[in-house]
């Protein structure tokens, strides 16, 4: 699937020329000069993720800092195995990962867009965390930018923190919100909504948990 032609275009061109900027742990990567015919689909915490139009069924995940959770990720996929609702690992590379491509959009863009979010999506990904739980991985980290809707179905696009212990509640939090707010209110009528105002909320939610979470200690 992952021939030495791509591999050498993954090494030559998009890891030799491209510029990954990390402003903080808490801030999305930045990705700057990237070489023609290469695309950015999204970055995350830790890393930018990158397609080429001459393999459209894969994606690079180039890590921007810590190399130690590149290994991590990779045991998680290991341990995962195969399933239609999560990537899988193609090849791994000293700084970067090839995964499958998976199609669609985040849900947290699909708000922002205006796209509405049926519950068959909800229901795919409760299933698929299920799955997770099953091989012995712990759900982590599942929150509107790490999970992905096509055609009405739920994906999981980001599980490299399925290692880590304790309890993570976004996923359920997300699903009551999903069904508390969502189903009365945009579900029924689909505005827009500016990814400021998401940003915002994003970032009240984890502020509010953070205090939550010390008033409980
Ligand atoms: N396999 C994939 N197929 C398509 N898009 C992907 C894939 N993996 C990641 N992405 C896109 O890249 C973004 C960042 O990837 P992610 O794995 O969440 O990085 P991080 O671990 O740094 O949070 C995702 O939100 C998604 O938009
Ligand atoms: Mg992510």
């Amino acid at each position: 699937m992952i021939n030495n032609t791509f591999l050498n275009m993954i090494e030559k061109e998009l890891i030799h020329k491209v510029i990954l900027i990390s402003k903080s742990p808490y801030d999305p990567i930045v990705a700057k000069n990237i070489p023609k015919d290469w695309k950015c689909l999204g970055t995350g915490n830790y890393a930018a993720v990158f397609s080429h139009k001459s393999n459209p069924n894969a994606v690079v995940k180039v890590y921007g800092r810590s190399f130690e959770a590149l290994e991590k990720e990779a045991n998680v996929y290991t341990q995962l195995g195969i399933h239609p609702a999560f990537s899988n690992l193609l090849y791994k590379g000293q700084n970067y990962l090839v995964l499958k491509r998976l199609d669609g959009i985040t849900l947290y863009d699909a708000i922002a867009k205006g796209i509405k979010i049926p519950e068959s999506v909800i229901v795919d990904i409760d299933q698929a965390l299920t799955f997770a739980r099953s091989q012995g991985l712990n759900p982590y980290d599942v929150h509107g930018k790490n999970v992905m809707m096509k055609d009405g179905r739920g994906y999981v696009v980001d599980i490299s923190d399925f290692y880590k212990e304790g309890q993570d509640e976004k996923w359920d939090d997300l699903v009551k919100a999903y069904y508390k707010i969502y189903k009365k209110t945009l579900y029924k009528i689909p505005v827009k909504i500016p990814y400021k105002f998401l940003d915002f909320v994003r970032y009240s939610y984890r502020k509010f948990k953070k205090i939550k979470w010390k008033v409980e200690l």
